[in-house]
């Protein structure tokens, strides 16, 4: 079976057209089989989403983008941020850029498997990890996404609670040496972990 994490997705196309609501806007997304959440936004992004704080010039990374949720609807809040999203899979990346486009959005793309082809730091990085990857992939994020965060920069996840998040807070709290549970609602915890300048 393929997975949608994959970086060489084959599934044929299916792409269905979905409206979605969030910050008094309403956005108009393209999603396709072989990307994460398909036909509908994820509850957790969105839980993700109603936790992050605003933002104003920060530069911000949506790490593990899929077809663009977070990254788009952030720009559209805040459109002088400088706004980011990576994604090892293709299919995700031009999705993502296509619905950029639909949305009038200006975001930068990364198609790069974790920070392979990304050599920025960011102020915030933003992500609804993996799971399905396994702990390699998502422990790995948390590690790679600390080095490209600048001091006193925020990493914010969320993680269904079956799905491990107490072990996932944990192994934020290793890296970071800190680690908040700022919201829950749903089956999800929203984390966040703050870069200390001495870690
Ligand atoms: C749970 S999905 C979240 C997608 C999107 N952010 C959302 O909230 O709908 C996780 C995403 O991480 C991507 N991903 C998996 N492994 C990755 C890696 N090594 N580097 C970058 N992205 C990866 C997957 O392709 C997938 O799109």
């Amino acid at each position: 079976m393929e997975h949608y994490y994959s970086s060489h997705p084959s599934t044929d196309h299916d792409v269905e057209e979905i409206d979605e609501y969030f910050g008094n806007h309403n956005f108009h997304f393209s999603t396709d089989s072989g990307v994460f959440s398909k036909g509908k936004m994820d509850k957790g992004t969105r839980l993700l989403l109603e936790s992050l704080p605003p933002l104003t010039n920060e530069r911000a990374l949506d790490l593990g983008c899929g077809w663009g949720a977070i990254g788009i609807i952030l720009s559209k809040l805040y459109p002088m941020a400088d706004i980011h999203l990576s994604d090892i899979n293709p299919r995700a990346v031009s999705l993502a850029k296509k619905n950029a486009k639909a949305n009038q959005v200006s975001v930068t793309l990364h198609k790069s498997d974790m920070f392979e082809n990304i050599e920025l730091s960011f102020d915030m990085i933003v992500t609804n990890p993996p799971i399905r990857a396994g702990k390699e992939t998502t422990y790995a994020m948390i590690k790679e996404g600390h080095g490209h965060l600048n001091d006193g920069g925020t990493f914010f996840s969320v993680v269904r609670t079956k799905q491990g998040a107490k072990s996932y807070g944990e192994e934020l709290e290793r890296v970071f040496g800190n680690a908040e549970i700022v919201n829950r609602g749903g089956g999800y915890k929203v984390f966040k972990a703050i870069k200390d300048e001495s870690r």
